[in-house]
């Protein structure tokens, strides 16, 4: 079974199954200076393929005009992304997707000033298709390109705005917390371009924590929206699992996961239903302890900086528990609070357009050349 995706004389063609079809993205312009234009209004086409979410969305300078994300349950079978998998499922999704992008954000393809997207980290074949596809429609439309950190994105996602609405954006230098399946950082903002990684996991990610726990409970993947749901209804005291000793302001969960597995373990050889009875008590016990360790750390880097605005994101943001401590923690210690709606802490390609936005404002364009990286850190 063959797939291909390439971009020939302003026509963009996917094979899939021995099948070709065709896309129109035929635009007049010629193809412009890669400096550039400064505009009042910029208008950036975002598309995000690093994992198991193709996702394509439209701004305007920081307002978000559409942001459309088509999901892959073709992992769920698997209890995991299966890599191979996910790369097909964005061939088929990229064309439909960045269409629905743009006919949503109500402007032409015309309009588009320039097309970020991100080169990494994340899955390489996943990677490969939103970069081809980007290369495509950059030639096609003449319009320059601009390269996405995928983590550098999820910390800018805290300045995204809907129409018509008045947020207030966090002020340099700020803190942000990035916790997803495959990352768990404290960044040191210091503004759009310079950010550096002060603390990280040295073995886990605090999603991979939430979704490896879930999958021993049986609970489908993502784990983590699973748990969170379940840790309502349940007691955060009822079980007490190991906490790491790490340095600095890293952090460590695979103590932790190994100590709900043995607690499981314990309790399945004395009662078979031990996890049907206690699921509510031993989801809210491990959400409990995530974010016990993810704030401690915080708070200790907050405090030696001298810092009080501090922003969250990433995939695990999204949960309500982590949202809560947030908003205790401005209450307690007087700190300013940034939490991105729930639409654009998962992956999202609002936040690639955004960060390509202001990469834009500083003519930081790329080469056709670029080539994804799988690993690539702040
Ligand atoms: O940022 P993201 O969409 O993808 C990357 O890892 O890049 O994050 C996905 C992670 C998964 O581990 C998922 O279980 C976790 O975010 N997650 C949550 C919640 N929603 C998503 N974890 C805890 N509570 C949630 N509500």
């Amino acid at each position: 079974m063959g797939l291909a995706l390439f971009c020939c004389k302003n026509i963009i063609y996917s094979v899939a199954n021995g099948i070709l079809r065709e896309y129109s993205f035929f635009c007049k312009k010629k193809p412009r200076d890669q400096k550039a234009e400064m505009k009042k209004e910029v208008i950036i086409l975002g598309i995000e393929s690093s994992c198991d979410d193709t996702s394509a969305a439209v701004i305007r300078n920081e307002t978000i005009l559409s942001n459309v994300i088509a999901g892959q349950a073709v992992h769920n079978a698997y209890g995991g992304v299966v890599p191979e998998l996910a790369s097909r499922a964005h061939q088929q999704n990229i064309v439909p997707v960045v269409s629905e992008a743009i006919k949503r954000a109500g402007i032409r393809k015309e309009d588009i000033d320039a097309i970020a997207f991100t080169r990494g980290p994340g899955l390489l074949g996943s990677l490969l298709v939103g970069t081809s596809f980007a290369k495509g429609l950059s030639l096609s439309l003449g319009v320059p390109m601009l390269e996405v950190n995928h983590l550098h994105a999820h910390v800018l996602a805290n300045f995204l705005r809907e129409p018509d609405e008045e947020v207030q954006h966090p002020s340099f230098p700020f803190l942000c917390l990035l916790v997803s399946g495959g990352n768990s950082q404290i960044i040191l903002v210091r503004s759009h371009y310079d950010m550096k990684v002060i603390g990280q996991t040295i073995d886990d990610a605090a999603g991979e924590a939430f979704d490896k726990c879930a999958k021993v409970m049986g609970l489908g993947y993502p784990g983590g929206p699973i748990v969170n749901k379940l840790a309502n209804e349940g007691n955060p005291k009822a079980f007490q699992f190991a906490r790491p000793h790490v340095g600095g302001y890293d952090y460590s969960f695979s103590g932790l996961k190994t100590s709900f597995l043995y607690t499981l373990r314990d309790e399945l050889a004395l009662d078979p239903d031990f996890i049907e009875k206690n699921k509510a008590d031993l989801c809210a016990s491990l959400q409990h302890t995530v974010i016990d360790i993810l704030m401690k750390k915080l708070r200790q880097a907050a405090k030696d900086h001298g810092i009080k605005e501090v922003a969250v994101a990433g995939g695990v943001s999204a949960n309500t528990g982590l949202r809560d401590a947030f908003h205790d923690h401005a209450r307690r210690y007087g700190w300013k609070v940034y939490i991105p709606k729930f639409a654009y802490t998962t992956d999202n390609a609002a936040m690639v357009a955004i960060s390509g936005y202001y990469k834009y404002l500083q003519g930081d364009f790329c080469s056709i050349d670029a080539v994804p990286f799988s690993r690539i850190t702040i």
